[in-house]
């Protein structure tokens, strides 16, 4: 499992199942707030969800599919970024993060971002990075607007976040 540090108190590390426990924790005291933009969390009541979602994880690692990354800060797991949907004939993948709500607003999520960047474009040779965010969803849609990717479009109605329909805004970064 590999562990890369980007300063002296964050790092993002592959997914391994002990993680489960902690991504089970916060999710657990923070269902709520998370499930505003994310469609999961309300279905994740016990470990033995995020095992799973990690044990799948890990075989698309293996098949050179995704990319799931712990966000390590000061020693403690707050959060998740990682590459779904690499698609290797096209060159790109989606970047997706959530971050527990009380670490965020210290550019962590744009810290680790960034060192993804690098990962894609010098290491796994991809040269596009997508990043889809709700279009009210402002601090998710911060991310990739501080990094420069560009803005390609509004698609609309495409997701059901809980019931709620949301328009996405699509993000592009090319090498
Ligand atoms: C999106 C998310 C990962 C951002 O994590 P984070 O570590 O706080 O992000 P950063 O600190 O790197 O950047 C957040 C930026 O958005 C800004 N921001 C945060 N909340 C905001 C709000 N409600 N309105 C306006 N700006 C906001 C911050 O000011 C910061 O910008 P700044 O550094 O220029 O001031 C986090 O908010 C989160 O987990 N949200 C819930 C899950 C989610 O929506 N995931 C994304 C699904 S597409």
């Amino acid at each position: 499992m590999f562990t890369r540090k980007i300063n002296d108190s964050l790092s993002v590390a592959l997914v391994q199942p002990s993680v489960a426990k902690d991504y089970f924790a916060i999710v657990s005291k923070e269902r709520d707030e998370l499930s505003k933009f994310l469609p999961w969390p309300s279905k994740a009541h016990d470990e033995a969800f995020f095992e799973n979602y990690i044990r799948q994880v890990l075989h698309d690692y293996a098949d050179g599919k995704a990319m799931i990354c712990a966000i390590v800060f000061d020693n403690k797991i707050v959060g998740s970024i990682g590459l779904n949907a690499i698609n290797h004939d096209l060159k790109k993948a989606n970047l997706g993060y959530w971050v527990s709500k009380h670490y965020r607003g210290k550019g962590i999520a744009t810290l680790c971002t960034k060192e993804f960047i690098k990962i894609c474009f010098d290491e796994i040779g991809l040269t596009k990075i997508e990043i889809k965010a709700a279009v009210n969803n402002v601090a998710s849609r911060a991310v990739p607007e501080r990094l420069g990717f560009s803005l390609e479009g509004i698609i609309s109605q495409s997701e059901n976040v809980n019931g709620q329909l949301y328009d996405h805004a699509i993000y592009g970064l090319i090498k």
